[in-house]
């Protein structure tokens, strides 16, 4: 077990770069099933999670390679149908684009149930209805889906009920290599939408309107190989810029795409710090008090779900009292008791938190309860008086590529420890 060890109250100063997106490079990976093919993807973060879907492809019978750190040669030509490895795909959300990466391919498809971080109830239920509407039947029986088509899917017409990134992503998938148009309405907009749509229109897909809430995808019947950059990760980028604000300092956030942190850079200036964008780098600085704001997280454009317990330690932080509404999941502030740990005052009602500021953060022994909770203890440690302990950072390191390292070479006092396994009696 490893835990990470923060020394606070060193202001970050210095350049930071950014690394490709996680939200874009798992489903880049699992679209290659659809390549059959050799690909080369450059700028992929070295995180625990495409390490996941790298083995799971690998299983399935794709060569990897690793070019480099970041650059990763798959070639799919030799995967085979329902080989995903149970034990790996129920831990990761990303999974389910297998899914309709098999569909697409194969015309059916077996895989494992999808895991992934905890924050209430993470239906599945579009997807399903995208499926279904391009003509496939399927049925969850012992913690597998299996689907089912007769001959391959058809172009269709979907009107999503709710706005789901990875709804999306996996219609977009399944209908790439589907007989005729498809039409995807009330889609996501995020910007890994737009970035998976792009790779897949480098391997010859016909793909239009992503990035809007409407896309169009003319069925083609084959891809071919191709070399593709992921975007910069924007939620990696903004857990930068609000660690430089707070603990003061000062950071250049480096292979950014600034319009994609606009509604980050809007709170962070509306709550008194500074953001000066370039063409591809950000610079954050703070050197007064911070304000008190309100915040609703949306889906693209709006304020990230995945900038929330960031941002609330942010808010922890600012002169007043704010409000913290989460409108996407349910459940996404099981992480406010460990920020209590270190003397945050919170009040949750609800899908909105309530949070006291002038917060002087003490450091404390806390847990990763997921991913961005997991970075949020992180900034709050950075700031606080004494020493913090983070536990369960495997949460952290599914997606922060080298976070110890980087933070480390902007100042920070920031260690990862092994923890000697607990005696026998203490596990009773
Ligand atoms: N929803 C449904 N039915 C569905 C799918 C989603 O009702 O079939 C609901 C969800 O319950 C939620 C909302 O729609 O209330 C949005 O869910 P979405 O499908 O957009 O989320 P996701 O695709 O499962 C991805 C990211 C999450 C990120 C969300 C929202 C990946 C692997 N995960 O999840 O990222 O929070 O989009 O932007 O891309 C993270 O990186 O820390 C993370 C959790």
């Amino acid at each position: 077990m490893e835990k990470i060890v923060i020394n606070g109250g060193k202001p970050l100063y210095g350049n930071i770069e950014v690394s490709g997106m996680k939200n874009a490079a798992l489903p880049i990976i699992f679209a290659n099933i659809l390549v059959e093919d050799k690909c080369v993807i450059e700028n992929v973060p070295n995180i625990s999670d495409v390490s996941r879907a790298l083995e799971i492809l690998a299983a399935m019978g794709a060569h990897i390679r690793r070019l480099s750190k970041t650059v990763v040669e798959i070639d799919s030509t030799g995967i085979r149908m329902g080989k995903s490895p149970f034990e790996l795909v129920r831990k990761m959300r990303g999974s389910y684009y297998i899914i309709g990466a098999e569909l697409g391919r194969f015309g059916s498809s077996y895989v494992a149930y999808p895991g992934g971080c905890d924050f209430g109830v993470r239906p599945i239920d579009q997807h399903i209805k995208a499926f279904e509407l391009l003509g496939t039947s399927l049925n969850i029986e012992g913690g597998y889906i299996d689907a089912r088509t007769n001959g391959g899917l058809i172009g269709s017409q979907i009107f999503f009920d709710v706005v789901s990134v990875g709804a999306t992503i996996n219609a977009m998938i399944a209908a790439v290599r589907a007989k005729g148009m498809t039409v995807i309405e009330n889609a996501a907009r995020e910007p890994h939408v737009v970035d998976l749509a792009n790779f897949l229109n480098t391997c010859g897909a016909n793909i239009t309107g992503a990035g809007t809430d409407v896309i169009k995808i003319k069925g083609v019947p084959k891809l071919h190989g191709c070399n593709y950059a992921i975007i910069p990760d924007m939620i990696e980028a903004g857990t930068f810029m609000l660690a430089a604000a707070a603990t003061s300092g000062s950071l250049r956030i480096n292979n950014v795409i600034p319009k994609h942190l606009e509604s980050i850079s809007a709170k962070l200036i509306e709550m008194g710090a500074s953001v000066v964008e370039g063409d591809d780098f950000v610079i954050v600085s703070r050197n007064g008090p911070l304000n008190k704001v309100n915040i609703k997280t949306l889906p693209y454009p709006g304020f990230p779900t995945d900038m929330n317990p960031q941002i609330c330690v942010l808010l922890c932080l600012a002169k007043g009292t704010s409000l913290l509404n989460e409108g996407v999941w349910d459940n996404r502030f099981r992480y406010v008791e460990e920020l209590k740990r270190m003397g945050a005052s919170i009040k949750v009602d609800g899908r909105t938190a309530i949070v006291d500021g002038e917060t002087d953060f003490s450091g404390a022994t806390v847990r990763a309860v997921d991913l961005r909770a997991g970075i949020a203890m992180v900034i709050a440690g950075l700031t606080a008086r004494g020493v913090t302990e983070i536990e369960d950072i495997y949460h952290i390191e599914r997606g922060y590529d080298n976070v110890v390292a980087k933070l480390q070479a902007v100042g920070a006092d920031i260690t990862k420890k092994t923890m000697p396994p607990m005696p026998k009696e203490e596990l009773a």
